[in-house]
């Protein structure tokens, strides 16, 4: 494969200047932008990613079933990248005999004792007993109200991947961290702790979720170019764990408020690979539009010009 070099050096310029920022919080006003830059070609490398977290709905099984059909018919035979529901657990196997074979279905969390004195626990093992491929980690809403600690969200991480599952790791920064810049720091630090242990080789199996939580149900939807320069800023993070090849090949997906009218100006962003999306993702025609989302024909032009 080869790489515009126009693609490179102003990669390598944007990288240098943003590598500064995870130790002293950097505005993120003053950040460049790496849209053109980091780059193009990535798109291409890194399949795009749609996903629904249903949280805490719909109140019945009858009603999951109803929902992920509705949702499932949606997923054309086109779509060649991954789509996911991350449901309740009681839904998991009814909404996987529905629409298993046009989408992923996961679970929402899991807990990371294997068996034993755990009232209410749900195993990694259990999971992959019911074939569950996907589990969230480190949702903000487990961090806050479960009050889950990076060390347990670490645990959780280690044990999906060594049952084999795929995990989708949730970081972002709260609103007053992200009034004080805090934003960089914050998923570094969210990153290290979270993937504590992860090996490079099992990075094929993580996706990191970029969830602000001060976009989460709020209706504040990150803009495109805010998302992207965190997105970029994560990516960075990421090479420096794993070195550039692993953090260009780790799909980075925006949360927070997304709906049918904001997927494409996001998805136009070089560096946002995918959505997670609460809300939503419990409207079928709303989240039907969002998994088929649509690329500005100058933007795929432009990118389809990059010498690859
Ligand atoms: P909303 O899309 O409802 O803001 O939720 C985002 C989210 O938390 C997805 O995990």
């Amino acid at each position: 494969m080869k790489i515009s070099p126009t693609a490179v050096s102003l990669f390598t310029f944007l990288a240098n200047t943003l590598v500064s920022s995870f130790t002293v919080p950097t505005p993120l006003s003053s950040l460049t932008t790496g849209r053109a830059s980091s780059s193009s070609t990535e798109l291409f490398t890194r399949k795009p990613f749609i996903s629904g977290n249903w949280k805490l709905n719909p109140s019945t099984k009858e009603k999951a079933i109803e929902l992920a059909q509705d949702i499932g018919s949606s997923v054309g035979k086109d779509i060649d990248y991954d789509v996911a529901l991350f449901v309740p657990f009681p839904f998991i196997e009814s909404v996987m005999e529905q629409v298993g074979d046009k989408l992923s279905v996961g679970a929402e969390m899991c807990t990371p004792e294997m068996a034993g004195a755990f009232t209410g626990g749900i195993s990694p093992v259990m999971l992959k007993s019911i074939d569950v491929q996907w589990v969230l980690a480190g949702h903000s809403e487990r961090r806050t109200i479960n009050k889950e600690t990076d060390g347990y969200i670490n645990a959780q991480c280690v044990k999906i991947l060594e049952e084999g599952m795929n995990v989708m790791l949730c970081i972002g920064e709260t609103d007053a961290e992200f009034e004080k810049d805090l934003v960089g720091c914050v998923c570094e630090m969210q990153l290290k702790k979270g993937l504590s242990g992860v090996s490079a080789e099992d990075m094929s199996r993580v996706v990191i979720a970029y969830e602000p939580v001060w976009a989460i149900g709020t209706g504040k939807v990150a803009t495109p170019e805010i998302a992207q320069k965190v997105h970029v800023i994560i990516r960075e993070i990421l090479v420096k764990m794993y070195g550039r090849d692993i953090a260009y090949d780790t799909r980075i997906l925006y949360g927070g408020s997304v709906t049918d009218e904001s997927i494409d100006g996001l998805m136009a962003q070089p560096d946002i690979d995918g959505v997670l999306v609460g809300g939503a993702s419990l409207l079928p025609d709303k989240f039907g539009r969002i998994i088929n989302y649509q690329l500005d024909e100058t933007f795929v032009k432009e990118l389809q010009e990059v010498d690859v």
